[in-house]
């Protein structure tokens, strides 16, 4: 391909972090505290999170929904933006991944813009939608089990007003989407899901490839 990919050495990659990254305290202390967790790899990278909190700005969102909320990491991110009453609808069905996130939330000061539901998300997302909160919402991050990625993006679509966004992550499931050889489940839906949002006129796409990859869809 031509047209012209600097590759992204470490080296690279950390200056990037050096000369860009503003990481709040409560956000370094979490990514350090839980840097030998075995699932600390679910966090998205710092650099993705400083982004997603600049489209929460991009976008002036007020309401955001989350799908993966893990230890808090993402989510502290844009609440960090939201302005006084802006609320971000966390959803996760892991008590104990949630117990952590409610410790950062705490100590970034965002406690009281998160709301935490915890059950499967797509029951979530169907009872807000039966709620009539339908065109409610400015933003949507789905960062949760990959099978259920096109039902998330549905449900986020209907949430969102026009000119909402929903932003995707793990879109390159670690390199292995573009590796032929590879058909294991997750990698398949992802493909799958990337596929569909590319033949989709309901919205205006663009993949950022820092971190694993991030799917930006914004609602026509
Ligand atoms: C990749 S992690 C999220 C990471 C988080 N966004 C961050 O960057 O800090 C995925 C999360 O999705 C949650 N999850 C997986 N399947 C789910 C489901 N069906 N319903 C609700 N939560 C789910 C897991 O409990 C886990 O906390």
């Amino acid at each position: 391909m031509s047209r012209n990919y600097t590759p992204i050495t470490p080296e690279l990659a950390q200056y990037v972090r050096d000369i860009t990254l503003r990481e709040p305290p409560a956000l370094r202390k979490l990514r350090e505290e839980t840097e030998n967790h075995p699932q600390a790899s679910c966090q998205i990278a710092p650099e993705q999170g400083q982004f997603l909190q600049l489209l929460a700005r991009l976008t002036g969102a007020r309401r955001t929904v989350e799908v993966g909320v893990f230890m808090g990491y993402s989510s502290t991110w844009v609440a960090l933006a939201l302005p006084p009453g802006g609320k971000l609808i966390a959803c996760d069905r892991s008590e104990e991944f949630t117990a952590r996130a409610r410790q950062t939330w705490r100590e970034a000061g965002v406690e009281d813009r998160i709301e935490l539901r915890l059950a499967p998300a797509l029951e979530t997302l169907d009872g807000m939608i039966a709620a009539g909160q339908a065109g409610a919402f400015d933003l949507a991050f789905i960062d949760a089990d990959k099978a259920n990625y096109a039902n998330y993006y549905e449900r986020a679509l209907v949430l969102l007003r026009q000119g909402g966004l929903v932003v995707a992550d793990n879109v390159l499931w670690h390199g292995k989407v573009a590796d032929p050889t590879v058909h294991e489940a997750d990698a398949e839906a992802i493909r799958a899901f990337n596929r569909k949002l590319h033949e989709d006129p309901r919205v205006a796409i663009s993949l950022a490839t820092m971190g694993d990859g991030s799917l930006l869809a914004f609602k026509l």
